[in-house]
Protein backbone atom coordinates (compact mmCIF):
# COMPACT_ATOMS: atom_id res chain seq x y z
CA UNK A 1 0.00 0.00 0.00
CA UNK A 2 2.89 2.71 0.69
CA UNK A 3 4.72 1.09 -1.69
CA UNK A 4 1.82 2.08 -4.01
CA UNK A 5 1.27 5.17 -2.78
CA UNK A 6 4.87 6.14 -3.17
CA UNK A 7 4.84 5.06 -6.92
CA UNK A 8 2.06 7.23 -7.33
CA UNK A 9 3.74 10.34 -6.05
CA UNK A 10 6.64 9.95 -7.95
CA UNK A 11 4.51 9.35 -10.95
CA UNK A 12 2.55 12.97 -10.56
CA UNK A 13 6.04 14.41 -9.85
CA UNK A 14 7.29 12.68 -13.25
CA UNK A 15 3.77 13.70 -14.85
CA UNK A 16 4.35 17.47 -13.18
CA UNK A 17 7.75 17.78 -14.66
CA UNK A 18 7.05 16.44 -17.99
CA UNK A 19 4.15 18.88 -18.51
CA UNK A 20 6.56 21.82 -17.16
CA UNK A 21 9.26 21.01 -19.65
CA UNK A 22 6.53 20.73 -22.46
CA UNK A 23 5.52 24.47 -21.59
CA UNK A 24 9.09 25.48 -21.24
CA UNK A 25 9.88 24.08 -24.32
CA UNK A 26 7.69 27.60 -25.73
CA UNK A 27 8.88 30.04 -23.00
CA UNK A 28 12.16 31.27 -22.24
CA UNK A 29 11.87 32.31 -17.75
CA UNK A 30 14.67 34.76 -17.03
CA UNK A 31 15.06 35.27 -13.00
CA UNK A 32 16.06 38.93 -12.18
CA UNK A 33 17.61 39.50 -8.92
CA UNK A 34 18.48 42.91 -8.28
CA UNK A 35 18.12 45.00 -5.02
CA UNK A 36 14.71 46.55 -5.45
CA UNK A 37 14.85 47.86 -1.35
CA UNK A 38 17.50 48.18 1.54
CA UNK A 39 20.79 50.04 0.88
CA UNK A 40 21.06 49.90 -2.84
CA UNK A 41 17.37 50.35 -3.74
CA UNK A 42 18.69 53.57 -5.97
CA UNK A 43 20.90 50.67 -7.82
CA UNK A 44 17.80 48.52 -8.15
CA UNK A 45 15.54 51.03 -10.01
CA UNK A 46 17.65 52.19 -12.59
CA UNK A 47 19.16 48.49 -13.37
CA UNK A 48 15.36 47.63 -13.96
CA UNK A 49 14.61 50.93 -15.60
CA UNK A 50 16.86 49.70 -18.22
CA UNK A 51 15.75 46.22 -18.66
CA UNK A 52 12.05 47.23 -18.54
CA UNK A 53 12.97 49.68 -21.45
CA UNK A 54 14.59 46.99 -23.10
CA UNK A 55 11.84 44.41 -23.48
CA UNK A 56 9.29 47.28 -24.35
CA UNK A 57 11.27 48.38 -27.06
CA UNK A 58 12.38 44.25 -28.51
CA UNK A 59 8.92 42.40 -26.95
CA UNK A 60 8.50 39.56 -25.95
CA UNK A 61 9.00 36.81 -28.04
CA UNK A 62 13.11 35.73 -29.11
CA UNK A 63 13.54 32.93 -31.94
CA UNK A 64 9.94 31.85 -31.56
CA UNK A 65 9.74 31.50 -28.00
CA UNK A 66 7.76 33.74 -25.40
CA UNK A 67 10.37 35.66 -22.96
CA UNK A 68 8.59 35.58 -19.27
CA UNK A 69 10.56 37.84 -16.79
CA UNK A 70 10.47 36.39 -12.49
CA UNK A 71 11.72 39.78 -10.46
CA UNK A 72 12.66 39.78 -7.59
CA UNK A 73 13.78 41.52 -4.82
CA UNK A 74 16.82 40.43 -2.55
CA UNK A 75 16.71 43.34 -0.47
CA UNK A 76 20.52 44.35 -0.74
CA UNK A 77 21.29 40.78 1.50
CA UNK A 78 23.37 38.62 -0.24
CA UNK A 79 21.38 35.70 1.52
CA UNK A 80 18.11 36.79 0.28
CA UNK A 81 19.52 36.31 -3.31
CA UNK A 82 21.33 33.27 -2.46
CA UNK A 83 17.75 31.56 -1.47
CA UNK A 84 15.91 33.73 -4.50
CA UNK A 85 18.38 32.05 -6.71
CA UNK A 86 17.97 28.93 -5.19
CA UNK A 87 14.28 29.25 -5.47
CA UNK A 88 13.92 30.13 -9.25
CA UNK A 89 15.69 27.61 -10.47
CA UNK A 90 14.38 24.59 -8.22
CA UNK A 91 10.70 25.45 -8.33
CA UNK A 92 10.65 28.04 -11.45
CA UNK A 93 12.86 26.51 -13.53
CA UNK A 94 14.63 29.61 -15.08
CA UNK A 95 17.00 28.73 -18.39
CA UNK A 96 19.05 32.11 -16.98
CA UNK A 97 19.36 34.40 -14.58
CA UNK A 98 20.10 38.00 -13.84
CA UNK A 99 22.33 39.34 -10.65
CA UNK A 100 22.94 42.84 -9.62
CA UNK A 101 25.23 44.24 -6.73
CA UNK A 102 28.70 41.91 -6.01
CA UNK A 103 27.40 40.80 -2.71
CA UNK A 104 24.32 39.02 -4.38
CA UNK A 105 26.59 38.01 -7.12
CA UNK A 106 28.77 36.34 -5.54
CA UNK A 107 26.41 34.72 -3.28
CA UNK A 108 24.57 33.04 -6.62
CA UNK A 109 27.51 32.61 -8.85
CA UNK A 110 28.54 28.59 -6.96
CA UNK A 111 24.02 27.91 -7.72
CA UNK A 112 24.77 29.21 -11.58
CA UNK A 113 27.51 26.53 -11.77
CA UNK A 114 25.73 24.02 -10.02
CA UNK A 115 23.05 24.59 -12.23
CA UNK A 116 24.33 24.95 -15.29
CA UNK A 117 22.56 28.22 -15.46
CA UNK A 118 23.77 31.59 -17.07
CA UNK A 119 23.75 34.25 -15.42
CA UNK A 120 24.15 38.08 -16.26
CA UNK A 121 25.86 40.32 -13.87
CA UNK A 122 23.57 43.81 -14.54
CA UNK A 123 25.39 45.66 -11.92
CA UNK A 124 28.53 44.07 -9.76
CA UNK A 125 31.98 45.98 -10.32
CA UNK A 126 34.15 43.66 -8.74
CA UNK A 127 36.56 41.90 -11.17
CA UNK A 128 36.00 38.22 -9.86
CA UNK A 129 32.71 37.92 -10.28
CA UNK A 130 32.75 36.68 -13.61
CA UNK A 131 35.46 34.20 -12.36
CA UNK A 132 32.76 32.94 -9.63
CA UNK A 133 31.37 30.66 -12.00
CA UNK A 134 32.08 30.15 -15.50
CA UNK A 135 28.31 30.59 -16.24
CA UNK A 136 28.85 34.20 -15.29
CA UNK A 137 29.06 37.16 -18.13
CA UNK A 138 29.38 40.47 -17.30
CA UNK A 139 27.42 43.56 -18.64
CA UNK A 140 28.13 46.17 -16.04
CA UNK A 141 31.90 47.19 -15.72
CA UNK A 142 34.73 46.84 -13.33
CA UNK A 143 36.04 49.96 -10.70
CA UNK A 144 39.67 48.89 -12.27
CA UNK A 145 38.62 50.26 -15.66
CA UNK A 146 38.10 53.26 -14.69
CA UNK A 147 40.44 54.18 -11.47
CA UNK A 148 43.61 53.27 -13.02
CA UNK A 149 42.69 55.63 -16.36
CA UNK A 150 42.08 58.26 -13.63
CA UNK A 151 44.73 57.99 -11.86
CA UNK A 152 47.16 58.06 -14.61
CA UNK A 153 45.13 61.36 -16.06
CA UNK A 154 45.72 62.64 -12.60
CA UNK A 155 49.47 63.04 -12.21
CA UNK A 156 49.95 63.77 -15.90
CA UNK A 157 47.35 67.29 -14.87
CA UNK A 158 49.26 68.33 -11.97
CA UNK A 159 47.85 65.36 -8.81
CA UNK A 160 50.53 64.66 -6.32
CA UNK A 161 49.36 64.18 -3.12
CA UNK A 162 46.06 62.42 -2.83
CA UNK A 163 43.56 61.30 -0.19
CA UNK A 164 41.37 58.39 -0.76
CA UNK A 165 37.69 57.93 0.42
CA UNK A 166 36.29 54.33 -0.22
CA UNK A 167 33.12 52.71 0.68
CA UNK A 168 34.78 49.52 2.50
CA UNK A 169 33.36 46.96 0.50
CA UNK A 170 34.38 44.66 -2.67
CA UNK A 171 33.79 47.41 -5.46
CA UNK A 172 35.92 50.01 -3.02
CA UNK A 173 39.05 48.05 -2.34
CA UNK A 174 39.26 47.51 -6.16
CA UNK A 175 38.89 51.14 -6.41
CA UNK A 176 41.96 51.99 -4.34
CA UNK A 177 44.05 49.22 -5.62
CA UNK A 178 43.99 50.18 -8.96
CA UNK A 179 43.84 54.06 -8.52
CA UNK A 180 46.44 53.98 -6.03
CA UNK A 181 48.93 51.53 -8.60
CA UNK A 182 48.36 53.81 -11.43
CA UNK A 183 49.03 56.72 -9.36
CA UNK A 184 52.07 56.08 -7.47
CA UNK A 185 53.30 54.37 -10.89
CA UNK A 186 53.17 58.03 -12.10
CA UNK A 187 54.87 59.36 -9.26
CA UNK A 188 52.10 60.68 -7.32
CA UNK A 189 51.89 59.85 -3.39
CA UNK A 190 48.84 58.93 -1.77
CA UNK A 191 49.15 60.24 1.93
CA UNK A 192 46.17 58.22 3.84
CA UNK A 193 43.19 55.59 2.45
CA UNK A 194 39.59 56.44 4.74
CA UNK A 195 37.47 53.63 4.40
CA UNK A 196 33.66 54.83 5.35
CA UNK A 197 30.81 51.86 6.12
CA UNK A 198 28.51 50.54 3.08
CA UNK A 199 25.62 51.12 5.19
CA UNK A 200 23.81 54.06 6.36
CA UNK A 201 27.44 56.39 5.12
CA UNK A 202 27.76 59.86 7.31
CA UNK A 203 31.11 61.34 4.97
CA UNK A 204 31.28 64.43 7.01
CA UNK A 205 33.88 63.08 9.82
CA UNK A 206 35.76 61.43 7.20
CA UNK A 207 35.68 64.77 4.77
CA UNK A 208 37.05 66.41 8.28
CA UNK A 209 40.10 64.34 8.16
CA UNK A 210 41.01 64.35 4.76
CA UNK A 211 40.67 67.55 4.23
CA UNK A 212 43.28 67.85 7.69
CA UNK A 213 45.29 65.92 6.04
CA UNK A 214 46.00 68.57 2.90
CA UNK A 215 45.94 67.15 -0.50
CA UNK A 216 45.68 68.77 -3.14
CA UNK A 217 43.30 65.93 -4.83
CA UNK A 218 40.92 63.40 -3.42
CA UNK A 219 39.84 60.22 -4.83
CA UNK A 220 36.86 59.01 -4.21
CA UNK A 221 34.68 55.74 -4.33
CA UNK A 222 30.74 55.67 -3.25
CA UNK A 223 28.42 53.57 -5.01
CA UNK A 224 25.88 55.02 -7.33
CA UNK A 225 23.34 56.42 -5.24
CA UNK A 226 25.62 57.62 -2.08
CA UNK A 227 26.96 60.05 -4.67
CA UNK A 228 24.51 63.10 -3.60
CA UNK A 229 25.05 62.53 -0.46
CA UNK A 230 28.50 62.76 -0.32
CA UNK A 231 28.37 65.98 -2.95
CA UNK A 232 26.44 67.69 -0.02
CA UNK A 233 28.79 66.87 2.56
CA UNK A 234 31.53 67.83 0.53
CA UNK A 235 30.05 70.99 -0.26
CA UNK A 236 29.40 71.57 3.21
CA UNK A 237 32.74 70.95 5.03
CA UNK A 238 34.10 73.57 2.17
CA UNK A 239 36.32 71.21 0.32
CA UNK A 240 35.79 72.71 -2.81
CA UNK A 241 36.81 76.12 -1.40
CA UNK A 242 39.36 75.31 -0.05
CA UNK A 243 40.98 74.23 -3.14
CA UNK A 244 40.96 70.40 -3.44
CA UNK A 245 40.38 68.59 -6.46
CA UNK A 246 37.67 65.77 -6.69
CA UNK A 247 38.45 63.00 -8.70
CA UNK A 248 36.88 59.40 -9.13
CA UNK A 249 35.20 56.47 -10.85
CA UNK A 250 32.02 57.63 -12.64
CA UNK A 251 29.64 56.26 -9.52
CA UNK A 252 30.77 59.94 -7.84
CA UNK A 253 29.41 61.73 -10.27
CA UNK A 254 26.58 59.40 -11.33
CA UNK A 255 23.83 60.57 -13.91
CA UNK A 256 20.84 59.88 -11.17
CA UNK A 257 22.02 62.30 -8.59
CA UNK A 258 24.16 64.52 -10.60
CA UNK A 259 21.18 66.57 -11.00
CA UNK A 260 20.21 67.89 -7.37
CA UNK A 261 23.92 68.57 -6.56
CA UNK A 262 25.14 72.03 -6.10
CA UNK A 263 27.55 73.69 -7.98
CA UNK A 264 30.47 73.00 -5.55
CA UNK A 265 30.68 69.55 -7.84
CA UNK A 266 31.63 71.24 -10.76
CA UNK A 267 34.79 70.67 -12.66
CA UNK A 268 35.51 67.52 -10.66
CA UNK A 269 36.69 65.18 -13.38
CA UNK A 270 36.05 61.64 -13.59
CA UNK A 271 36.64 58.34 -15.13
CA UNK A 272 33.67 56.79 -16.24
CA UNK A 273 32.17 54.13 -18.63
CA UNK A 274 28.71 56.63 -19.48
CA UNK A 275 27.46 59.90 -19.27
CA UNK A 276 23.47 60.90 -19.99
CA UNK A 277 25.15 63.26 -22.15
CA UNK A 278 27.04 61.20 -24.63
CA UNK A 279 26.88 61.72 -28.00
CA UNK A 280 25.12 59.51 -30.43
CA UNK A 281 22.14 59.36 -32.07
CA UNK A 282 21.75 56.03 -30.02
CA UNK A 283 22.43 57.43 -26.52
CA UNK A 284 20.60 59.85 -27.51
CA UNK A 285 17.10 58.31 -28.49
CA UNK A 286 17.88 55.77 -25.08
CA UNK A 287 17.82 58.84 -22.85
CA UNK A 288 14.40 60.21 -24.18
CA UNK A 289 12.62 56.99 -23.83
CA UNK A 290 14.31 55.39 -20.81
CA UNK A 291 13.01 59.22 -19.04
CA UNK A 292 9.45 58.73 -20.70
CA UNK A 293 9.46 55.03 -19.27
CA UNK A 294 10.62 55.67 -15.89
CA UNK A 295 10.93 59.34 -15.10
CA UNK A 296 14.23 60.06 -14.29
CA UNK A 297 17.39 60.31 -15.85
CA UNK A 298 19.39 56.93 -16.46
CA UNK A 299 22.49 56.24 -15.32
CA UNK A 300 25.95 54.09 -15.68
CA UNK A 301 24.13 51.49 -14.15
CA UNK A 302 21.45 51.26 -16.07
CA UNK A 303 23.06 49.80 -19.07
CA UNK A 304 24.06 47.17 -17.17
CA UNK A 305 20.26 46.26 -17.16
CA UNK A 306 19.56 47.30 -20.67
CA UNK A 307 22.32 45.59 -22.40
CA UNK A 308 22.30 42.83 -20.02
CA UNK A 309 19.16 42.20 -21.80
CA UNK A 310 20.66 42.51 -25.32
CA UNK A 311 23.10 39.66 -24.68
CA UNK A 312 20.19 37.43 -23.34
CA UNK A 313 18.32 38.18 -26.97
CA UNK A 314 21.35 37.90 -29.41
CA UNK A 315 22.36 34.77 -27.40
CA UNK A 316 19.25 33.42 -27.72
CA UNK A 317 18.90 34.10 -31.82
CA UNK A 318 22.30 32.62 -32.13
CA UNK A 319 21.13 29.60 -30.43
CA UNK A 320 17.90 29.17 -32.60
CA UNK A 321 15.86 29.27 -29.13
CA UNK A 322 18.10 26.40 -27.46
CA UNK A 323 18.33 27.05 -23.70
CA UNK A 324 21.23 24.81 -23.02
CA UNK A 325 23.39 26.74 -20.62
CA UNK A 326 26.44 25.79 -21.82
CA UNK A 327 25.61 27.10 -25.57
CA UNK A 328 23.88 29.92 -24.43
CA UNK A 329 27.11 31.47 -22.36
CA UNK A 330 28.89 30.47 -25.51
CA UNK A 331 26.79 32.46 -27.64
CA UNK A 332 27.12 35.08 -25.61
CA UNK A 333 30.71 34.99 -25.76
CA UNK A 334 31.89 37.64 -28.28
CA UNK A 335 29.48 39.37 -29.04
CA UNK A 336 30.10 43.09 -29.80
CA UNK A 337 27.50 45.81 -30.61
CA UNK A 338 26.72 49.60 -30.27
CA UNK A 339 25.40 50.29 -26.84
CA UNK A 340 23.86 53.93 -25.39
CA UNK A 341 27.32 54.04 -23.88
CA UNK A 342 29.04 53.56 -27.29
CA UNK A 343 30.86 50.18 -28.48
CA UNK A 344 30.87 47.60 -26.57
CA UNK A 345 31.63 43.66 -26.70
CA UNK A 346 31.98 40.16 -24.54
CA UNK A 347 35.37 39.17 -24.02
CA UNK A 348 35.10 35.73 -25.11
CA UNK A 349 38.18 34.32 -22.69
CA UNK A 350 36.82 36.14 -19.76
CA UNK A 351 33.20 36.56 -20.43
CA UNK A 352 33.54 40.20 -19.12
CA UNK A 353 32.89 43.38 -20.58
CA UNK A 354 35.03 45.74 -22.86
CA UNK A 355 34.20 49.28 -23.30
CA UNK A 356 35.08 52.63 -24.03
CA UNK A 357 36.08 54.79 -20.50
CA UNK A 358 35.25 58.16 -21.15
CA UNK A 359 37.48 61.26 -19.21
CA UNK A 360 34.36 63.50 -18.25
CA UNK A 361 34.01 67.10 -16.28
CA UNK A 362 30.81 68.08 -14.62
CA UNK A 363 29.80 71.21 -16.25
CA UNK A 364 26.28 72.71 -16.67
CA UNK A 365 24.51 71.98 -19.88
CA UNK A 366 21.21 73.81 -20.66
CA UNK A 367 20.88 74.50 -17.15
CA UNK A 368 21.43 71.04 -15.63
CA UNK A 369 24.29 69.56 -14.79
CA UNK A 370 26.00 66.83 -16.60
CA UNK A 371 29.75 64.33 -17.16
CA UNK A 372 30.81 66.11 -20.12
CA UNK A 373 33.00 63.47 -22.06
CA UNK A 374 36.55 65.65 -23.14
CA UNK A 375 38.67 61.77 -24.07
CA UNK A 376 37.94 58.68 -24.86
CA UNK A 377 39.93 55.61 -23.69
CA UNK A 378 39.05 52.78 -26.42
CA UNK A 379 37.72 49.25 -25.72
CA UNK A 380 39.09 49.32 -22.39
CA UNK A 381 39.18 45.45 -20.36
CA UNK A 382 39.73 45.14 -16.70
CA UNK A 383 43.21 45.66 -15.90
CA UNK A 384 43.20 43.01 -12.53
CA UNK A 385 42.43 40.44 -15.14
CA UNK A 386 44.82 41.63 -17.57
CA UNK A 387 47.74 41.72 -15.12
CA UNK A 388 46.61 38.09 -13.68
CA UNK A 389 47.01 36.89 -17.42
CA UNK A 390 50.14 38.56 -18.01
CA UNK A 391 51.88 37.77 -14.76
C1 LIG B 1 28.81 46.71 -7.09
O1 LIG B 1 27.88 46.03 -6.65
O2 LIG B 1 29.92 46.19 -7.31
C2 LIG B 1 28.61 48.15 -7.32
C3 LIG B 1 27.36 48.76 -7.08
C4 LIG B 1 27.21 50.12 -7.32
C5 LIG B 1 28.27 50.87 -7.79
C6 LIG B 1 29.50 50.28 -8.03
C7 LIG B 1 29.68 48.93 -7.79
O3 LIG B 1 28.13 52.20 -8.02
Amino acid sequence: MLRNKAAAAAALLAAASLSQAAQAQDTVKIGIIQSLTGQLTAVGKQVMGGVNLYVQQHGNTVAGKKIELIVKDDTTVPDVAKRLAQELIVNDKVNLLTTGITPASFAIAPLATQAKTPSVIMVSGTSSATERSPYMVRTSFTLGQQSGIIGEWAVKNGSKKVVIIQSDWAPGAEATQVFTEAFKKAGGEIIETVKVPLANPDFSPFLQRARDANPDTLFVFVPAGQAGLFAKQFSARGLDKAGIKLIGPGDITDDDDLPRMDDAILGTVTAGNYSALHDSPTNKAYVEAFKKLNGMRPNFISLGGYDGMHVIYEALKKTGGNTDGDALVNAMKGLKWESPRGPISIDPDTRDIVQNIYIRKVERRNGELYNVEFATFPNVKDPIKAAKKGS
